[in-house]
């Protein structure tokens, strides 16, 4: 039997148009009713919103990928992100994006991320250490931990310094307020409700990207500045690689707007959603004590009492399964909003242009069709063990997208995560705090709504444990 996490149960029925605004005001999942996970295709009709949510993968591969140019990325969300991404890669279309995705592939390229390696080495030794100092078998919101170690990686392979100055933290606290405000402002924008924004919430939305890109500008200024005069700096990070980029068609560099406009994405972007797939990725572990145990061993057996190393990464199966079905389970980015830049069919259906195009990872990963077998459980055999399974990963497992759009950090978040899954699983178990169960809310990312409490105790070191288990480690 395989641990199933509790997920918001869906309403038995769809809701009338008001009750979903107010249901998808807290968390859109709760919006979502049994049919969501059975469809292919739904449609909501409101006062200037239409909206069609596409599950059927053929559909998916049309709208993400063979057709991308006439499925541009929809305004609605951009309208919430812009105050601190500008015209940030994230929300721009056409030759704007173009040009920015050309200028910063190079950042994410294979090379670029075996550079990454020694710096997400260093804050994961960071984050060991603070682990180690905590009482064995105290409880902890290892999401807190979580989003500290990857907003530390995000911070050390942009700038090249770790994120414990104060400027950092102030940024680190800035981040998580806009994040909290941000669905209040993004659901109303996603279904035309502008007006029921409170302009407390925009004004302090406002408030915190504000300060954001002040201490980014703080951080950025300086290396710009030496660029440009010729005297760049000896560095081998993200913002060096953006400071070189060079437009393919103009040859023009970006200016400074633009360079903030892409760290404040990459930091948002970097570090919220691998902070949310490694908390759930814990929580998942602890309820299942069986695979964690597997994943220490795995980790044990190839690690020693050495750091991992790039070579170690494809060697971790089990732990890249481990991540593989968290992400199943739990796509941080739980659905993407694309618009119909023409009237088009699907499905025999007309969808006028203008129209809201969704495709949601959290409903296509776990469609009781696509994932017939136990979709709603916690199995990261099911990728060795089940061809079915195999099948399904390659048609319906999308949490990076697919298509021109398809992550960019795609890689550096799984070599990320697993550097930091097998760190942990290594020096740590990891328990369920009895009578808490974290709740599943869709935000910016899918997080807990009551926070992730695990007890974190501490192992033993590898040799200690290989003499009392007869050298069996
Ligand atoms: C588990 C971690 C991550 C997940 C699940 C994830 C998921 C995604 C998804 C689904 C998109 C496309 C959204 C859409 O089409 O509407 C995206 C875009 C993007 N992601 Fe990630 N991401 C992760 C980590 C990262 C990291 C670590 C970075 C950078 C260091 C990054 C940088 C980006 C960028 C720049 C884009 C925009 C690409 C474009 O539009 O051309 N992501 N990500």
């Amino acid at each position: 039997m395989h641990f199933c996490p509790v997920y918001p149960k869906p309403r038995k029925n769809k809701a009338s148009g008001l009750l979903m605004f107010f249901s998808a005001r807290r968390s859109w999942m709760d919006a979502l009713y049994e049919r969501s996970y059975r469809m292919q295709m739904g449609e909501v009709h409101l006062p200037g919103l239409d909206m069609y949510m596409v599950n059927e993968p053929a559909l998916v591969r049309r709208v993400l990928s063979d057709e991308a140019a006439n499925f541009p990325k929809s305004p609605l969300l951009g309208e919430a992100l812009e105050p601190l991404l500008g015209e940030s890669i994230f929300t721009t279309n056409g030759a704007q994006w173009k040009r920015q995705r050309d200028m910063m592939d190079p950042a994410f390229a294979h090379a670029r991320l075996a550079v990454a390696l020694p710096m997400m080495q260093a804050a994961t030794q960071a984050m060991l250490k603070r682990l180690a100092a905590l009482p064995d078998g105290s409880e902890h919101d290892v999401e807190v931990e979580m989003t500290h170690v990857t907003a530390d990686i995000i911070f050390r392979t942009i700038f090249s310094v770790p994120m414990e100055g104060t400027d950092a933290r102030r940024i680190f606290a800035a981040f998580a307020r806009y994040q909290a405000i941000a669905p209040r402002l993004m659901i109303p924008s996603v279904f035309n409700l502008r007006w029921l924004v409170w302009p407390w919430d925009r004004w302090r939305s406002r408030a915190a990207a504000r300060e954001i890109r002040g201490l980014l500008e703080k951080l950025i200024r300086p290396r710009y500045e030496a660029h440009q005069a010729g005297r760049s700096a000896a560095h081998s990070d993200i913002l060096q690689s953006f400071l070189e980029a060079r437009d393919p068609v103009t040859g023009s560099a970006f200016g400074f707007d633009e360079l903030v406009n892409q760290v404040a994405m990459l930091f948002l972007a970097g570090h919220e959603t691998s902070a949310s797939a490694l908390t759930w990725a814990l929580h998942l572990l602890a309820n299942a004590p069986d695979v964690q145990a597997r994943a220490h061993a795995e980790a044990v057996q190839q690690l020693g009492e050495r750091d991992v190393n790039a070579s170690d990464l494809k060697a971790l199966e089990l732990t890249r399964n481990v991540f593989r079905e968290t992400l199943r389970l739990f796509p941080p980015v739980g659905f993407f909003a694309r618009q119909a830049a023409q009237p088009c069919a699907m499905r025999k259906k007309r969808v006028p242009a203008g129209a809201t195009v969704v495709v949601a990872p959290w409903l296509i990963q776990r469609h009781r069709e696509l994932w017939p077998n136990e979709p709603d459980a916690f199995n990261p055999d099911r990728y060795t063990d089940d061809a079915s399974a195999r099948e399904s990963l390659r048609q319906a497992w999308l949490p990076f997208s697919m298509g021109p759009r398809v992550c960019l950090g795609a890689a550096f978040a799984l070599q990320e995560a697993t550097l930091i899954l097998a760190s942990l699983l290594r020096h740590h178990r990891f328990e369920p705090v009895a009578g808490h169960v974290p709740q599943p809310v869709g935000r910016l990312t899918i997080r807990s709504g009551n926070g992730v409490r695990l007890r974190v105790h501490h192992r033993a070191p590898v040799q200690a444990t290989a003499l009392h288990e007869g050298g069996a480690a």
